[in-house]
């Protein structure tokens, strides 16, 4: 690239920029302290493989087997090293941290004992706050949360859909800094979660990702009581399931709710109560928390009073039947 530098013309500028943008891109990597992960699971090594690719210096990989730690260090570059956790605090000053959910304090402990008393820990988990590194924070680290809004199921997939995607970020500044770097780096966008509010926070996740799985699961049972096997149901909810989410997404809940509760038709929602009757009880319990919600947000459109009251006394009606149901097969 030098040589092709030395040229006249056109080609022979862009390849001095290319030549001095890499020169670059490389000295600010350099002058950036390394960085470590922690964890051998579908996020530790999508992240870190993306981490890598876009310009940070991923230097090892710990975890407590070898063997996975050597496959997960690989796919994110041979350049990483195999290591246990106890070797990081040498290695690297900023720390990934994507283990299960409990191993989170056990493996600040570790790095903590270890001599980690500088530098940025951040860990990827939404339903805690950064006060599950606290050794770390004890020891003197910035602390802090880098939590994906997205569901990663494989290194690979999760390689695709962790970019351009919204992430949870909390704890001190340093750690909000570089976690808020990251998701630059990623294309994505970073909204800030107070430390002390991440479980109301990761309850809204998993509301519009796990309850709506609950909800088609309920949709598809009740089509099964009127004969539609699964399959078939699954096929036929598809285009209303995606059309109200496109609606949610594009104006809003409440301009997107149709159905019998905005209008008010509390004799079509005692014919589903009837139907209930004969479903799990879950299922019965899915549909009248939905409706009660439902009935609020109608409220709020100016639903009129006798309409809320008739809904919610059949809602009430069914909720007993349910609850007996419940008791029954307990
Ligand atoms: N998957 C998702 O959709 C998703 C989305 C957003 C956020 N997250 C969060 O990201 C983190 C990692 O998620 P994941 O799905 O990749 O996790 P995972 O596959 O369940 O586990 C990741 C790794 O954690 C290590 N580990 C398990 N138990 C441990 C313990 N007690 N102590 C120390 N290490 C332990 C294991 O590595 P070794 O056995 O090799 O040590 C395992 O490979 C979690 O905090 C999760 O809440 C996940």
């Amino acid at each position: 690239m030098d040589v092709l530098a030395l040229g006249v013309g056109r080609t022979a500028r862009v390849n001095i920029l290319i030549c001095c943008g890499l020169r670059l891109t490389e000295t600010v990597k350099a002058s950036r302290p390394p960085v470590a992960i922690v964890g051998t699971g579908a996020v530790a090594q999508a992240l870190g493989r993306l981490l890598y690719l876009h310009g940070e210096r991923v230097v090892a990989l710990a975890s407590r087997n070898r063997f996975r730690a050597e496959g997960a260090a690989t796919f994110i570059d041979p350049s990483v090293r195999p290591v246990a956790c106890a070797d990081l605090p040498s290695l690297a000053g900023r720390v990934l941290i994507a283990v299960r959910d409990e191993g989170i304090t056990p493996v600040a402990e570790e790095l903590a004992r270890a001599g980690m008393r500088t530098g940025v820990a951040l860990h990827t988990c939404g339903a805690k706050g950064p006060e599950a590194l606290a050794p770390l924070k004890r020891a003197g680290v910035a602390c802090g949360v880098l939590h994906p809004l997205q569901t990663v199921v494989t290194r690979e997939q999760g390689m695709k859909s962790l970019k351009g995607v919204t992430y949870g970020v909390a704890g001190d500044g340093p750690a909000i800094e570089w976690a808020e770097d990251i998701v630059g780096r990623l294309e994505g966008r970073a909204l800030r979660v107070a430390a002390g509010r991440l479980s109301s926070y990761h309850a809204g996740a998993v509301m519009a990702s796990n309850a709506l799985v609950a909800v088609i699961d309920a949709a598809v049972v009740l089509m099964g009581q009127a004969g539609v096997e699964r399959e078939a149901a699954l096929r036929a909810l598809e285009s209303l399931a995606r059309a109200s989410i496109d609606n949610v997404f594009a104006n809003g809940p409440s301009a997107a709710l149709t159905g019998p509760i905005v209008r008010g038709d509390a004799e079509t929602v005692a014919a589903h109560m009837d139907a209930l009757d004969e479903a799990p009880p879950t299922v019965a319990a899915l549909y009248v928390a939905a409706a009660r919600r439902l009935i609020e947000i109608a409220r709020e459109r100016d639903l009129p009073e006798a309409s809320v009251r008739a809904l919610e006394s059949v809602l009430g009606s069914v909720r007993l039947k349910a609850d007996t149901t419940t008791a029954k097969s307990a």
